[in-house]
């Protein structure tokens, strides 16, 4: 009963996840392009601005963590798990390890953590996590996503989620079909329903509860490197499609993640979909990473005099994925 409660409440209406769960190499590589140091330190900081935005909660119901984080505390000594829960935002923890090339196809990829993870999830619940995420990825090739790397993916998702359900956290599942490639937009939409569908066959094989369990993937789009770009409409009905034919209706809810697309594309992506499906059978929303922060860290720039104006600028993009996620992101002010 928890679970599901804690899966509405994820998904409640007019707010989305902060995913704020880079692995330090990651978060690093971001602060480099920045010119901002990599360092405990810097990373404790910027995540301080981004999880202690004064009003953030208005907007997020919960932010995934990496690890290191879970284990801070904000400026005035607190756990970073302490403060969220004091202003009702869910702290979330990513628990894969990450991406090695699978055997036999080492243009593709599988996640691993599986090993000790029963005993992880344990240690996350007593620290206060309440739900948690799992990426697998897939690429669009010539001759991918291959069968493999859809098996061996869907089935990692499978006992990841319900290792979750039964360590008491919500499992966030992520099937991300990357958006590198010049690929047309039918290619997404068929990777997308080869990789959803299997899902969703292997999540009932273990067992998962779909009522206590949040989907989080990418929208049908064409590959980055596309000669042309398809409308925000198209995408969006592409994307409705897939998941009415692939999602059952019981999935307590669906929150897309940003995968690179711009702020502002994503969110107008956001919109779009809402405003096409305002009778949805599940709440669709955002969990994004970069199309929230990149603002704020670009403005942050790693000075401490910077926080108020990027606190400001992440507010700015919660607010408005708020709105579209109402389908009410481009909706003329009323005067
Ligand atoms: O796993 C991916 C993150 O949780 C979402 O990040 O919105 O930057 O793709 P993104």
């Amino acid at each position: 009963m928890k679970l599901r409660a804690t899966a509405r409440a994820l998904v409640a209406e007019g707010k989305g996840i902060l995913a704020v769960d880079e692995s330090t190499s990651t978060c690093n590589k971001r602060f480099a392009a920045h010119g901002i140091e990599g360092s405990e330190p810097m990373r404790r900081a910027f995540r301080d601005l981004l999880l202690c935005a004064p009003g953030l909660n208005e907007y997020i119901s919960g932010a995934i963590l990496y690890d290191e984080t879970l284990r801070q505390s904000v400026e005035d000594g607190r756990p970073f798990v302490e403060a969220m829960n004091e202003c009702g935002i869910f702290p979330g923890i990513k628990v894969d390890t990450g991406l090695v090339p699978l055997a036999g196809a080492p243009e593709e990829q599988v996640t691993q953590g599986l090993d000790g993870l029963r005993e992880r999830i344990r240690d996350y619940f007593k620290i206060g996590a309440r739900f948690t995420k799992w990426r697998a990825v897939f690429v669009i090739g010539v001759t991918s996503p291959s069968a493999a790397a859809i098996r061996a993916n869907v089935h990692a998702l499978a006992r990841y989620a319900a290792l979750a359900q039964e360590g008491g956290l919500v499992p966030i599942v992520e099937p991300e079909v990357l958006m590198d490639g010049s690929h047309v937009i039918e290619a997404s939409r068929r990777a997308h329903e080869r990789v959803l569908q299997a899902l969703f066959e292997e999540l009932a094989v273990f067992g998962v509860a779909r009522d206590a369990m949040i989907l989080k993937c990418s929208m049908v789009l064409a590959g980055s490197g596309a000669a042309e770009q398809p409308p925000v409409d198209r995408v969006a009905a592409e994307t409705l499609a897939v998941l009415g034919r692939c999602v059952p209706p019981d999935v307590a809810g669906i929150a897309f993640l940003s995968g690179g697309q711009s702020d502002e594309l994503a969110t107008r992506h956001l919109d779009a979909i809402n405003r096409r499906a305002p009778d949805a059978p599940w709440p669709l929303t955002f969990s994004y990473g970069r199309a929230l922060q990149q603002a704020a860290l670009g403005i942050w720039g790693g000075k401490s005099s910077n926080v108020p104006a990027a606190r400001r600028a992440l507010l700015e993009r919660a607010s408005e994925n708020a709105a579209a996620s109402r389908g009410r992101y481009l909706e003329p002010a009323v005067v």
